[in-house]
């Protein structure tokens, strides 16, 4: 039963993820109306010395409303104090937990626990729910966990890891967050690519000549190079959330929308990659990185990177996908570029025509557009490239797009495993890269430098060329704005 009351408890409740994400994400939902007050109680907990108002009050300045409707929400959050292995602590949580269920007896109950945590101490935590917090089993009810990436640093560890979790909960209590999963632009491309007559003859080599899945930030790894250096991009960005990007647009037709029907597809399409060759990797580092105390100065790490997938099945034989991430570049965006083949038999050819691609851009400023070229409006016979052009903010004036977080922890309240990872599609994934990181770590294959702010390394600029991207020039796409 989805009534009674529900327990959110928030591990690492002082933590930056924490402040930053899942609590703002919590007061949206709460805001419109997804958590009751009376149905839900929410409790943070961590290590440090904190009364309730304490954490009210770290939180309170990370959320954007009218004061009284802050008040009533920190006013459900309750914090807890203890360590992160031993029992101790999650005792009092319990008794905590139990002492509000009991309260509100109707219904059942309902625990989620959300592991704001560095995952080295994701397996301790576990047990310490497994062995203290979970919901009694004399009443309906449910226990789930979330989890976030890192899922390890490469295959050995990511299925440690698995193990080690897999031990304590089953696969249906156990909730991988991708936040890219959470997007809105993410989640319409099954929609887009199954509900339109318009794509499906059209979506494979026939007529595609290669894609580009790419993450742009224009700011560094400020104040978190301790973290990122142990990692790299391909670990922050491109294994998972261009990876998860990657699966909805090449996969197949899944039998139904049921979460284990997609992720079957999404597993299959992860199991045809190829090895990635070396020689279609550019990786880059940008000038400044190891500025910061907490890197090493002989790091080399990656910041930037540009790593082509080739897909080995009937639909995408021979089309390559640009799989690109990089920091502190000149622009913050994240979109699929879809590029398709020259048109046969040009007659047009006072000037080369530039080709036709359909652009998905997740993020800033959502939208779909396809480029075309047309007819230059005029008394010649001339042509140029133009676009259909699907703006969110146009089109959907008076709506607001949801935050990934708010949506998917709205989903694992309800049950839907949908837009998480399930554990084979994470050692797929990571079948995938492993040998390249390895190569990386072993300091095999070197970052090269770039500087911030610009478009990073020129030789991921050669790859693409080299495999197929043909780029327009003279053309911009400037997402339109209410006047
Ligand atoms: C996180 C990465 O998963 O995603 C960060 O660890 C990155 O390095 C962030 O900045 C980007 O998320 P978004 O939603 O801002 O694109």
């Amino acid at each position: 039963s989805e009534q009674g009351c529900l327990s959110i408890i928030v591990l690492g409740a002082s933590g930056d993820l924490a402040k930053k994400k899942t609590f703002p994400a919590l007061y949206h939902l709460f805001d419109q109306g997804f958590l009751q007050s009376g149905e839900v109680h929410i409790f943070g907990y961590a290590r440090s010395n904190l009364s309730d108002d304490g954490l009210r009050e770290r939180i309170r300045g990370y959320l954007k409303g009218a004061p009284e409707d802050l008040s009533e929400f920190l006013q459900l959050i309750k914090y807890v104090s203890g360590s992160y292995d031993n029992g101790e602590g999650f005792e009092k949580l319990n008794k905590e937990i139990s002492k509000y269920e009991e309260s509100n007896q109707s219904g059942s109950y309902r625990r989620l626990f959300y592991l704001a945590l560095p995952p080295s101490v994701y397996p301790s935590v576990c047990r310490m729910i497994r062995t203290y917090c979970m919901n009694p089993s004399s009443h309906p009810g449910w226990t789930r966990v979330i989890v976030e990436k890192p899922f390890g640093k490469d295959l050995d560890s990511a299925e440690e890891l698995s193990a080690q979790l897999g031990e304590l909960f089953e696969e249906h209590q156990l909730y991988r967050i991708d936040h890219y999963l959470g997007k809105e632009l993410v989640q319409n491309l099954l929609v887009l690519r199954f509900a339109n007559r318009l794509f499906l003859p059209l979506w494979n080599r026939d007529n595609i000549d290669n894609i580009q899945i790419v993450f742009r930030e224009d700011f560094g790894t400020e104040g978190r190079g301790g973290y990122f250096d142990q990692y790299g991009i391909i670990r922050d960005i491109i294994q998972n959330h261009l990876l998860q990007v990657f699966c909805l647009v090449a996969m197949e037709k899944p039998v139904s929308l049921k979460p284990e029907h997609i992720r079957d597809e999404k597993v299959k399409v992860l199991q045809s990659v190829n090895p990635i060759k070396c020689e279609e990797v550019v990786l880059g580092q940008y000038d400044g990185y190891k500025d910061d105390p907490t890197v090493p100065d002989d790091s080399n790490t990656p910041t930037f990177a540009s790593v082509v997938l080739r897909v080995h099945n009937e639909r995408w034989e021979g089309v390559p996908f640009i799989l690109k991430a990089g920091k502190a570049l000149n622009s913050r965006k994240a979109e699929v570029r879809v590029q398709f083949k020259d048109v046969p038999g040009d007659i047009f050819k006072c000037k080369k025509q530039g080709r036709n691609e359909f652009v998905i851009r997740l993020q800033p400023s959502e939208a779909m557009y396809m480029k075309l070229t047309v007819k230059k409006p005029g008394l010649e016979m001339a042509t140029e490239q133009s676009e259909l052009d699907l703006s969110y903010g146009m089109r959907y004036q008076n709506v607001k797009i949801p935050e990934a977080y708010e949506r998917l922890i709205l989903d694992t309240i309800r049950g839907d495993q949908q837009h998480f990872v399930r554990r084979d599609e994470l050692k797929a994934a990571w079948q995938i890269f492993t040998p390249l990181l390895h190569d990386i770590d072993a300091g095999k294959m070197k970052a090269v430098p770039y500087q911030p702010g610009s478009r990073g390394p020129k030789e991921a600029d050669e790859l693409s060329a080299r495999v197929g991207y043909v780029q327009t020039h003279g053309y911009i796409w400037i997402p339109p704005t209410l006047a």
